[in-house]
């Protein structure tokens, strides 16, 4: 048995319940949890803005340690620290052998809807949460959906790279590929937005202007790397941009999950500027900007994760982490136990925090 929070339906708060973890099959590895971050996407399937099938259990910024694994996996053994990451590769698709392995359906290294399930309770299934299901005392994963780490990582700091920082930084390293020299704005400085305005701040960018409604965001936002702030509660913060770059940023990336947010990070564009939008806007809402500004060659596109190959990307950043380069200790507001997670979910609404990381014995 394995204690878990269980999701059982939207606008309930999580259950701490027992659920039952499978032996792992061939390719698979069961690990224990150490820490959890917990995301704004997690919020957005509790909060019903996303559909997720129930029950299930969430959680899926992770760092463990791998207890037991299947006869047929080599790339980690029973000792092993390991960060989880929910872009599970298959490594033979198309989209994974082009190089965007992020992208993986990951038909292939899920159960068949028909095997037996990896998690149950009472013999009925239960639904794990973007292939990890971290919030719980243990994971059943695919071999794929892990990157070996030095063990020498505070297991609350790593569970940061597993989602937010990966998100944040891959934005703006891997997907829009910020040069040197370059105007940068970071609309939201939650997890993610804090990720990317150190993603900005590694790629060498000049100005790099963060925007949110929170005084206290804004001043982890400045420790993070920002140059420039702008309180969006009390200013239109595309046209403070401009202002401040004098015509427009040639990067914006927006990470709150807004349609009004999106619209605002491609107006604050330079011509020639590309948008990036990474958080979660509500199904079924539409993003509109004005056409005639296709013109002025202005780019609008989407991120998932970091567009990762996250066993490549994950190892670096905790390179650049000892080096003090990758700032994640700050990035960690508070920690808590898999009970708090109902009051992680409070606190992130109320802006009180970057991340709480929920930690397990
Ligand atoms: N694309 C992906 O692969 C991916 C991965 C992870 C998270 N996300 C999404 O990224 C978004 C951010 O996640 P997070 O965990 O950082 O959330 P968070 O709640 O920690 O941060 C959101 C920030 O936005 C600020 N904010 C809210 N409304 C605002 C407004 N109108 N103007 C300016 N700032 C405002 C809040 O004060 C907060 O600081 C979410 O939508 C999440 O679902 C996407
Ligand atoms: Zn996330
Ligand atoms: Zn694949």
């Amino acid at each position: 048995m394995v204690k878990a929070a269980v999701f059982r339906g939207p606008q309930q708060p999580l259950h701490i319940e027992d659920v039952q973890l499978d032996a792992p099959g061939p390719r698979e590895i069961l690990v224990n949890t150490k820490a959890v971050g917990v995301c704004h996407s997690d919020l957005h399937f509790v909060d019903g803005l996303y559909p997720m099938a129930n029950p299930a259990i969430l959680g899926h910024e992770p760092a463990g340690v791998v207890e037991a694994v299947g006869d047929q996996v080599t790339y980690v053994q029973p000792g092993d620290h390991v960060i989880a990451c929910l872009s599970v590769f298959c490594g033979v698709c198309e989209v994974c052998t082009s190089g965007r392995p992020y992208l993986c359906s990951g038909e292939a290294t899920r159960r068949a809807p028909n095997d037996k399930p990896r998690i149950s309770q009472n013999g009925e299934p239960i639904h794990q949460g973007l292939n990890l299901a971290a919030y719980a005392e243990q994971m059943l994963l695919h071999e794929n959906a892990v990157v070996k780490i030095r063990p020498d990582i505070p297991f609350d700091k790593a569970a940061l790279v597993g989602c937010g920082v990966m998100t944040g930084v891959g934005a703006v390293l891997n997907t829009a590929q910020v040069p040197a020299g370059a105007s940068v704005a970071v609309f939201g400085c939650g997890g993610v937005g804090l990720a990317a305005i150190q993603g900005a701040r590694l790629a060498g960018a000049r100005q790099i202007i963060a925007v949110d409604t929170m005084e206290n965001k804004l001043a982890m936002a400045r420790e993070m790397g920002a140059t420039h702030v702008i309180d969006a509660s009390s200013k239109d913060a595309a046209a403070s941009i401009i202002d401040i770059t004098g015509g427009g940023v040639e990067y914006a990336f927006e990470a709150i999950g807004l349609k009004q947010t999106a619209e605002q990070a491609f107006r604050s564009l330079a011509a020639g500027g590309t948008a990036t939008v990474i958080g979660m806007i509500p199904v079924g809402q539409k993003v509109e900007v004005d056409g005639y500004e296709f013109l002025r060659a202005k780019k609008l596109q989407g991120s998932l994760m970091g567009s990762n190959r996250f066993r490549l990307d994950m190892p670096r950043y905790l390179d650049l982490y000892l080096q003090g380069r990758l700032d994640l200790d700050k990035m960690v507001s508070r920690t808590g136990k898999l009970e708090d997670v109902n009051d992680a979910f409070r606190a992130m609404k109320a802006g009180e925090v970057a991340r709480t990381v929920l930690t397990f014995p």
